[in-house]
Parts: C-alpha cells; sequence; structure tokens
C-alpha cells in the first residue's frame, strides 16, 4: 500500500484561486486536488500560501565575521522571513576564492544553517575556476567590478578571460556591476554621486563588451532604470532599491550606506516604471554591527541586512495592490530556481515541498523582531507581513517564533563531482 502523505496543506487557494489540498512526501508535493490522509495535517484557510523564496544574493558571513552573522543567525533570518534557499556570496573572511576554502564553507554551512543554500565561487585572476565548478559551486561571483565590502574588483583586463572559462564551462556569471568616481565620500549623497546611475550603466555596457564569448550574465543588485535599461542578462534589484531613498533618513546615516547606493526618490519611482523588466528580487543580505555602523560616515562598511524583510515588505506591496501575488512568487521563488537550475517550490507534482504561510495583515517592523545577530534593519517603521508558518522539504521548520530541525540541502551546481 502507498504510504501516507507526510504533510497535507488543506484549504489552499493555489494560483488561478481554485482551492486545494496539496499533499507532500519525502520532500516534494505529490498531488493537488482532495486529499483526506496524512501523518499531519495544516489547515490554510485564510493564509496565502506561497511557495517559499530563493534569495540569490546574501552574505552569510561566520568565521571573522560571527559578530555581523553567521550560518545560524543568518538561516533562522531567512527562515522567519519566508525563505528557504539562500545564495552565498564568496567575499567571506578568507574569500572563496580557493577549493580549500571552498571546501570549509560547505562543511560550515552544513554544520549550522537551518535553511537550504548554495555557494558561489569567488572569481580572481588566480582562481582555479574548473576546480570550483568541480567542487559544487553554484555560480561565479558576485564578480565585483567596482570595489566593495570585503572584495578586490576584477579588473576589466582580467573579465574577458575569466568570463570565457566560465563560459567554457556553461556557468553563470554573476556580477556587481558599479563603477566609482574618486571623491569624498562625506555623506548619502555624496555615497550616490561617488557610484552614480551613469557609471552603474557605464559598468553594465564595460561588462557586456568584455563579454565576447556571450557568457550567460546575471546582474546582482541592481539600483537604476538605467542600469536595467542598458543589461542583457537577467536583472536583480534589492527592496533596499525599491523601498528605500536617501530622503528618507539623515544624509549622514551610515546605516543607509550600501553598494549600490540608496539612490534619491526621483530615481527610486523611476525604478518601479521597470517592474515587469525585473527578473529577480533578491536581499543582498549584508550585515554589519551597528558599532560599525555608526563609524563616521567614510569608514562605515557597507551593506544592510534583509534575507528576513524582503518577502515580508513585497507581502505588504500585494495587501496594498501595488503589486500582485503572482509576480511576487515568480521573482522570489520561480525564476531564481529557474536561474540556479533546482528544483521549484510550488504546488505541482514534483515540486520542492517548501512554503511559507502568510496572514492578511501587515505589522510594522521593529528590530526586535527579526533573528539576524546585527540586531538593526534599515526597514524600521515599514509595514510587512510576516509568515507564521515555514515549510522546509515538507516540514515545519519555524512556527511562531520557533524553529525546528530539518533536513537542509546544499544544491550544488552543475559541474559537482562527489569525492569518491
Ligand atoms: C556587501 C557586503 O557587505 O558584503 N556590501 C554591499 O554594500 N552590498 C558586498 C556587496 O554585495 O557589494
Ligand atoms: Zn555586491
Amino acid at each position: 500500500m502507498e504510504r501516507r502523505p507526510d504533510l497535507v496543506l488543506v484549504n489552499v487557494r493555489v494560483p488561478g484561486g481554485r482551492k486545494a489540498d496539496i499533499a507532500v512526501r519525502d520532500g516534494r508535493v505529490i498531488h493537488t486536488g482532495a486529499v483526506t490522509s496524512g501523518n499531519q495535517i495544516i489547515d490554510c484557510s485564510g493564509l496565502f500560501v506561497l511557495p517559499a523564496a530563493v534569495d540569490v544574493h546574501v552574505h552569510m558571513r561566520g568565521g571573522k565575521q560571527s559578530a555581523k552573522e553567521d550560518w545560524k543567525t543568518g538561516s533562522a533570518s531567512a527562515l522567519a522571513g519566508g525563505v528557504t534557499v539562500v545564495v552565498d556570496q564568496p567575499n567571506t573572511v578568507p574569500p572563496l576564492t580557493n577549493p580549500g576554502a571552498f571546501l570549509s564553507r560547505v562543511h560550515e554551512a552544513k554544520e549550522h544553517s537551518l535553511c537550504s543554500y548554495a555557494i558561489n565561487s569567488g572569481v580572481t585572476p588566480n582562481t582555479p575556476i574548473e576546480e570550483m565548478w568541480a567542487q559544487g559551486a553554484t555560480a561565479f561571483g558576485e564578480i565585483f567590478y567596482a570595489p566593495s565590502s570585503y572584495s578586490d574588483a576584477l579588473d576589466i583586463g582580467d573579465l574577458p578571460r575569466a568570463l570565457r572559462r566560465i563560459r567554457a564551462l556553461g556557468g553563470l556569471a554573476t556580477i556587481h556591476a558599479e563603477g566609482i568616481i574618486p571623491g569624498k565620500d562625506t555623506g548619502l549623497a555624496a555615497h550616490d554621486s561617488l557610484r552614480s546611475a551613469r557609471n552603474e550603466s557605464e559598468a553594465v555596457i564595460a561588462v557586456q563588451e568584455g563579454n565576447t564569448d556571450s557568457c550567460r550574465l546575471h546582474f546582482c543588485h541592481m539600483s537604476t532604470a538605467e542600469a536595467i535599461e542598458a543589461a542583457q542578462g537577467t536583472v536583480e534589484v534589492t527592496p533596499h532599491h525599491l523601498f528605500l531613498s536617501r530622503e528618507k533618513t539623515r544624509d549622514e546615516n551610515a546605516r543607509f550606506k550600501v553598494n549600490p547606493p540608496v539612490r534619491s526618490e526621483k530615481e527610486r519611482e523611476k525604478l518601479w516604471t521597470l517592474w515587469d523588466r525585473i527578473d529577480i528580487i533578491a536581499s543582498d543580505h549584508a550585515p554589519h554591527t551597528k558599532a560599525e555602523k555608526a563609524l563616521p560616515f567614510p569608514d562605515a562598511p557597507s551593506g544592510v541586512p534583509g534575507v528576513e524583510t524582503m518577502v515580508p515588505l513585497l507581502m505588504a506591496a500585494v495587501l496594498d495592490r501595488k503589486i500582485m501575488l503572482p509576480d511576487l512568487i515568480q521573482k522570489t521563488a520561480t525564476a531564481p530556481a529557474a536561474l540556479l537550475g533546482i528544483p521549484p517550490s510550488g504546488f505541482s507534482p514534483g515540486d520542492r515541498a517548501d512554503f511559507a504561510l502568510y496572514p492578511d495583515a501587515a505589522v510594522t517592523i521593529e528590530p526586535e523582531m527579526l533573528h539576524s545577530r546585527c540586531g538593526w534593519t534599515p526597514f524600521e517603521g515599514f509595514r510587512a507581513v510576516f509568515p507564521p508558518t515555514v515549510i522546509l522539504g515538507g516540514t515545519v521548520v519555524y512556527k511562531d517564533g520557533d524553529f525546528f530541525p530539518s533536513d537542509p540541502t546544499w544544491f550544488t551546481g552543475k559541474g559537482y563531482v562527489p569525492p569518491l
């Protein structure tokens, strides 16, 4: 006899508006329709059931940077925000630019992460790109085209060769496209003009010109309409560029300091006009400590936390009818999974059974609600809808503030060669 489902979500409003029950076994959806029995039943009446998000751009820190964040707190923050898969960026200390560093990063995640994860390889002229691919790197980069926190920029002269090698593997190059002009970085307006919209779009164009072998490109955290219009690869945008502008705070507030910069209100509005061109929303979760962010503006590091508030802010925009729920699901779950080549979360048989359940009421974000070790958020006071229940591989991993053990997956890249 067939085993009973491990979990059944009943009264789920699936896309198209119909109500159905979703049966899950061994981490996958096995049936959508009317289901009569299961080992665990969750009634989803009155809730939005969303395929859980894949955040393709997070910096989970750890090691020497554990005062900012580590895998445990970062992944807890992800789950509590309805994100069950994160893609960790390689600008760790030390950076993931050799197989040994990559392997120990995988071990660190395996040991401590509460959510599923993928890990990217760094790219320097000396990185053995083919070996990193065989070790399981999901994608390459973010490749810094301008310096940011804890990274060296790849010189334009070295870029075509690196892209050619990634292309030969069938890999994906993810690009932090920015340009910087010299000047005093004294506040948010200065930061914005030293790393301007024009500099960003020129960086996009330069990278594309250097991509002579047509390597697949993904542009990370794009902050301006001008740069997005220039981009010929997939486009990722963050909640901080969609919801924050420098007019919303004091010019010297380094908590809003991030690369690319938080722009003017006018730029932010222009960004929204390209909503349909945005392929993916990712958080660029880049926590720094309160003390670091309290340094004088020029000395404070760039980066803001955001993995936990990404979907909740977007859900509030759904309630306000600013965006449509299917777009939210497409840009936070479906498209990121497709970009990485991992199974999508969703409602069809075979889909990854990762879900987050949301009420239809927003709350005001307070830093105390959140789980990142950094203990602050640039979205304090914003309205957001947080999920009381989050499911990973058919197991409830988060409920009303409590976390439960599960079996996170390491999603390797296509080139992974398992050790003998
Ligand atoms: C990131 C960080 O702190 O690691 N900072 C940032 O301002 N975005 C690095 C990055 O993604 O550029
Ligand atoms: Zn970046």
